[in-house]
């Protein structure tokens, strides 16, 4: 319980009594079992920020592999090694019903999110979204960022470069005390001054102990009061569509989420800790 002499909790390092006094002392657990958050413990962010670390590094090189010419396939044949090479397990592969198929989510130009490796080749002017969530000693981290694939066209670098742009500006003003529909109103502000939508159908979320937890958070306008608290662990991922907002999600796969308008869509992702001062991005 916070003390009238403590630090805020809400981070401001001013003393409780000269910050959110005198509401009623902030019982932060109580808040948290309230909410369903799993506010985490010191040995359990050590094992996410490693998972995280591991989930970054093989973006990375599937990132780099992602040329004009290789297929999704190869993309996820090489995440399935990785995986193995570090001891650690792929969260997608078999998640969900249907269970996903594979290992990894390759989600290329009008595809939202979940799209599923395959035998299509990258072609230049491609856009493509690569989505990695690994699991070591049973921790999650969770990541995704795009590749340009040579030149491509006004429609699909303003998407590429509006998601980046929304998910490091919400990124920016993470810290305790903040409430969660702050990350909406900075993502919306900023797509829709480029021209661009917000996806309101997938959601960022709690992650770490499991692959999709507590608070869900909206990339898109919402009322979420809820505050974030030291030790939660989450991600954003905003999906920034070029035309309509709305996904309607493949029939023959149930997985495959694309823009109705067939308009581009692209996607970044990080998964972020609140610490007692701020934030910290851990993939
Ligand atoms: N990694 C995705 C996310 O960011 C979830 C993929 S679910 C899967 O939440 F089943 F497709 F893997
Ligand atoms: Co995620
Ligand atoms: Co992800």
């Amino acid at each position: 319980m916070t003390q009238r002499n403590d630090p805020c909790w809400c981070g401001s390092s001013k003393k409780f009594k000269n910050c959110h006094w005198p509401e009623k002392p902030f019982d932060l657990l109580a808040y948290a079992k309230k909410h369903h958050i799993l506010l985490k413990t010191p040995l359990q962010i050590e094992g996410i920020r490693k998972a995280s670390k591991l989930a970054a590094f093989i973006l990375d090189i599937l990132c780099q592999e992602a040329k004009a010419g290789v297929t999704t396939d190869h993309l996820n044949s090489i995440a399935v090694r990785l995986h193995k090479e570090h001891g650690a397990i792929a969260a997608p592969l078999g998640y969900g019903e249907p269970p996903f198929p594979k290992s990894i989510c390759t989600s290329i130009n009008e595809v939202i999110c979940h799209g599923i490796p395959g035998p299509r080749a990258l072609q230049e002017g491609d856009i493509i979204n690569i989505d990695v969530t690994s699991i070591v000693d049973g921790y999650y981290g969770d990541c995704s960022r795009m590749v340009m694939i040579g030149d491509v066209s006004e429609e699909r670098r303003r998407v590429t470069e509006v998601s980046y742009e929304c998910l490091m500006r919400s990124i920016a003003i993470l810290k305790p005390g903040l409430p969660i529909k702050t990350i909406g109103d900075v993502i919306s502000d900023y797509a829709e001054s480029h021209n661009c939508s917000v996806v309101h159908q997938f959601i960022g979320h709690g992650v770490g102990v499991e692959f999709h937890e507590e608070p869900q958070i909206m990339h898109s306008r919402n009322k979420d009061k809820t505050l974030l608290l030291p030790g939660m662990t989450f991600t954003i991922e905003p999906m920034i569509n070029a035309g309509k907002a709305e996904a309607i999600v493949d029939t023959s796969d149930s997985w495959t989420a694309r823009t109705i308008d067939g308009l581009a869509s692209a996607q970044w992702e990080h998964t972020i800790l609140i610490t007692e001062s701020g934030h910290e991005i851990l993939t």
